[in-house]
């Protein structure tokens, strides 16, 4: 049966800071899925939390992009907004950024991430497993290395060298500076291998948006790349990316997906949004709580039975104790940047930086700067010509 798997977060307010949202907030958003599951909206669901984001794991037969479920999403985003206000929570609302969403989520603020397949109908699907990622303060691209390497490098995965994998991935990638649609590009590993890496070592630009199997055709992976501070033109918190990803058989199975999360890797993001930090991989529920907060990512696993449902139980990847040394050396690197603090890597580029912030502070600054007597001609700098990222 064509099924799908809708995952949709956002931070609508948090305590005492941009920490984690309340338990009124989420048992809240837990009671509308429930009401979902009864009402047939969705054949079943899930709520937690990473950090400040609260996110919907729901499965449905509705398609992706379907107007109902994603109405549904904004209107328990709403309900949540509501009780965040109500108990002066830190950032009401903030990722709804729009008024009223015309149907679908996508650009209005939440993340997405959304796959649709025939339930355990083919043959080289027989079991249904997936994970949830889910990270906070965090740029767009923060999947971009790890998602590379667990599909397209066999040092990470050895199981790519299987004949249901030899034949590789698709990877569609999206221009996120590009705010007038969807811009994409599909280039296939191995043999694209170096123009994939070409376009993902830029994190904030580029990302991915999808990942296919091309020896079955099967969407494996979908991330919900997009650039919150494209779309509404100034600076809303960050990203915060979620991804999908089904795993086992024609895929790669969960440890060599997660392989490369060993790495801590610095991303964009962290305080303000506006720093490089290492992504430490922590247990769903966590809170944003750290020294100088950190990049955080969860992972989710579950098992999908033929009518859809997965909820009877599910594995917390992060909550293992061999990710604790990870962690260390996570917060290791992490002391290391910031004993740089705002120097050249240890803060995102300008043209990165938090909007109407940094931003303000370096282009109001760049105004008062004079040419002297006697230093020579050429135009006068303005914000925009300092600074500019070499694209
Ligand atoms: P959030 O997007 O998680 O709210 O974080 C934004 C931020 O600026 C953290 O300092
Ligand atoms: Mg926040
Ligand atoms: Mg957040």
């Amino acid at each position: 049966m064509r099924t799908t798997i809708s995952v949709i977060k956002a931070d609508v307010g948090s305590i005492g800071g941009h920490t984690m949202p309340s338990a009124r907030m989420l048992d809240s958003v837990r009671h509308d899925v429930a009401d979902a599951i009864d009402q047939g909206l969705i054949v079943d669901g899930f709520v937690c939390h990473t950090g400040d984001d609260i996110c919907m794991i729901m499965s449905h037969r509705r398609g992706k992009g379907d107007a109902d479920i994603h109405r549904f999403a904004w209107d328990a985003f709403l309900g949540a907004t509501a009780i965040a206000k109500t108990y002066g929570l830190y950032g009401a609302g903030q990722d709804l950024l729009v008024d009223a969403p015309s149907g679908n989520l996508r650009g209005a603020g939440p993340g997405v991430a959304e796959l649709e397949f025939d339930l355990l109908e083919a043959k080289h699907r027989q079991a249904e497993s997936f994970m949830v990622l889910a990270a906070d303060k965090c740029g767009p691209g923060a999947y971009n290395l790890p998602l590379f390497l667990a599909f397209a490098d066999p040092m990470y995965c050895a199981g790519l060298m299987l004949p249901q994998m030899i034949k590789g991935f698709r990877f569609r990638i999206i221009d996120m500076d590009n705010v007038a649609g969807d811009s994409i590009i599909e280039l296939d590993a191995p043999e694209d291998a170096y123009h994939i890496a070409a376009l993902l070592r830029d994190n904030e630009r580029f990302g991915i948006d999808a990942i296919i199997s091309r020896g079955f055709g099967e969407q494996a992976a979908a991330v919900s790349a997009q650039r919150l501070h494209s779309i509404a033109g100034k600076y809303t918190g960050k990203d915060d990316p979620v991804a999908l990803i089904r795993n086992q058989g024609i895929f790669p199975a969960p440890e060599e997906l997660l392989s490369p999360f060993v790495k801590a890797h610095y991303v964009g993001g962290d305080a303000r949004g506006s720093h490089v930090m290492p992504l430490m991989p922590v247990a769903v529920n966590t809170a944003v709580t750290g020294a100088y907060c950190l990049p955080i990512v969860s992972c989710l696993g579950f098992s999908m039975e033929g009518s859809g449902h997965f909820t009877d139980a599910h594995t917390d990847f992060f909550a293992n104790p061999a990710w604790d040394e990870v962690r260390r050396r996570a917060q290791q690197k992490a002391i290391e940047m910031r004993s740089q603090g705002w120097s050249g890597a240890a803060m995102l580029p300008y043209s990165e930086l938090e909007y109407g912030g940094f931003r303000d502070t370096v282009g109001g600054l760049v105004k008062r700067f004079q040419i002297e007597a006697g230093g020579g001609g050429g135009p006068e700098p303005t914000p925009t010509t300092v600074h500019v990222r070499q694209s």
